[in-house]
């Protein structure tokens, strides 16, 4: 129930989705799994439900659903204070900062010199953990990489093991970024530049495997708004064979970053981004994450296509479901529920209506098949139809909506506020008859007890 005298029940706090307790966040940063637990570190600031005063906050996870904060891990010192960055597992203790028996957690994060104590330029930094992320201590070192040029941040290392090191992929300035690669950790030489034409801030850098098949891998340099291009890795030099490709549509999507040292038994590449610029009027907190997605490179005849698909991890919050199946829609169709968190499967079949869709928590999702578009808080995106059919998944929460489609290849992350409206969900078809070749609506449990 809604009450907000209670931490994670007040009346605009996601309810599946991670957000602070308190204060401020934007992006993910140091995702790493280690020993069981997803740990989830984030841009915060515990002072205010404003930016600034960037520190890294700390929640974990056994299951990519339900989090628990920790207390806040990295705070600003005299370089700076702590931008955003990313985390590995040493297991080899190249580093030499693991003591005794325990392999140390690798942090790594920019120093924002424009807001240090005594102003100085953007540098990357390191810390080190050897209690399993517990607690953290600052490389005395620090700064590993030095000042390229502009405000350079937001530093994504991958361990190469083809070359034996450790790559890092890093933010320069307006459309650029840089490739780094270290043996130990600790001193790194550049590799590489190159530009992301449309995009800036927040790189991340992984292979994956073309359709499963591990023979066949590319690399993807992926960067803040979602733009990304796949291309082949020696180890020095990143080669595209795509333009920037583009795997987040919406409005809210920003930020994304990918787990680091997920095992191969698993053998996921899964990200969480921030769900940049909703709404949370009251709140003691502001700003919250996406739902993890699990990420594959597939093949759409001759175009590689990265998609995006909520980890399955999601059913189990999955309460009464409701199925439908060929139903004409005329007009307005209002499946039998007051519940406010959903997971939806829908396949419309477009008839002659002129637009088809849903209306959740008073916003509309339309489909216009004259051009088989969809429009969505305030975008309108091409759609394709599979066997005639248009199907969408939509994990709907208090104050967002993800929507996906075409096996993930079109996503769409989606920030709202509810409106005043006299049922949570709606199907509607406007001037003729849509059909619901099949829905399935999961009401959906919070997390928070
Ligand atoms: C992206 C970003 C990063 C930076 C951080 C600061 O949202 O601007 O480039 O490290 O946020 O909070």
């Amino acid at each position: 129930m809604q009450d907000n005298s209670r931490p994670y029940h007040e009346l605009h706090r996601p309810q599946f989705h991670f957000s602070p307790r308190t204060g401020w966040t934007n992006d993910p940063n140091g995702l790493v799994y280690y020993e069981g637990v997803y740990h989830l570190f984030f841009q915060h600031n515990p002072e205010s439900v404003k930016w600034g005063n960037m520190t890294w906050g700390h929640a974990t996870s056994i299951d990519l659903v339900h989090w628990e904060e920790l207390d806040d891990a990295l705070h600003p010192d005299a370089l700076g204070t702590i931008f955003s960055g990313s985390a590995v597992v040493d297991w080899r203790n190249i580093s030499g900062f693991g003591t005794g028996s325990e392999t140390p957690l690798v942090a790594f994060y920019t120093s924002a010199g424009s807001h240090a104590p005594t102003p100085c330029p953007f540098t990357q930094s390191i810390a080190y953990s050897c209690d399993r992320g517990r607690t953290w201590t600052k490389y005395d070192g620090n700064p590993v990489v030095g000042h390229i040029e502009g405000h350079n941040r937001d530093p994504k290392v991958v361990w190469h093991a083809p070359t034996d090191r450790w790559i890092m992929a890093l933010y320069l300035d307006r459309n650029d970024y840089m490739l780094l690669g270290s043996k130990n950790i600790r001193d790194w030489s550049p590799l590489t530049k190159m530009t992301l034409a449309g995009v800036s801030e927040c790189p991340d850098f992984f292979e994956l495997s073309v359709d499963g098949n591990p023979e066949d891998t590319r690399w993807v340099f992926w960067g803040a708004n979602g733009g990304y291009r796949i291309g082949r890795f020696d180890g020095t030099i990143f080669v595209p064979e795509t333009p920037v490709l583009h795997a987040e549509r919406g409005p809210n999507g920003y930020a994304a970053q990918t787990w680091s040292d997920i095992p191969d038994t698993d053998g996921r590449r899964i990200q969480i981004s921030w769900m940049n610029g909703g709404k949370y009027p009251s709140m003691p907190f502001n700003q919250q994450m996406s739902f993890p997605v699990s990420l594959s490179l597939k093949r759409f005849g001759d175009a590689l296509r990265l998609c995006r698909t909520p980890v399955t991890e999601i059913e189990t919050l999955y309460g009464r479901q409701m199925e439908y199946t060929d139903q004409a829609l005329t007009d307005s169709f209002i499946p039998d529920t007051q519940h406010n968190l959903f997971d939806i499967s829908v396949s419309f079949t477009p008839g002659r209506a002129r637009l088809f869709g849903l209306v959740v928590q008073g916003h509309r999702i339309e489909c216009n098949p004259e051009d088989d578009t969809l429009t969505a808080f305030g975008r309108t995106v091409p759609i394709s139809r599979v066997s005639g059919r248009i199907d969408l998944r939509l994990l709907v929460d208090r104050t967002s909506v993800e929507i996906f489609s075409l096996e993930g290849r079109l996503s769409m992350s989606c920030c709202f506020l509810p409106e005043a409206c006299d049922v949570p969900l709606e199907f509607f078809a406007t001037d003729g008859v849509a059909g619901l070749h099949r829905l399935t609506v999961r009401e959906l449990n919070s997390i928070w007890t």
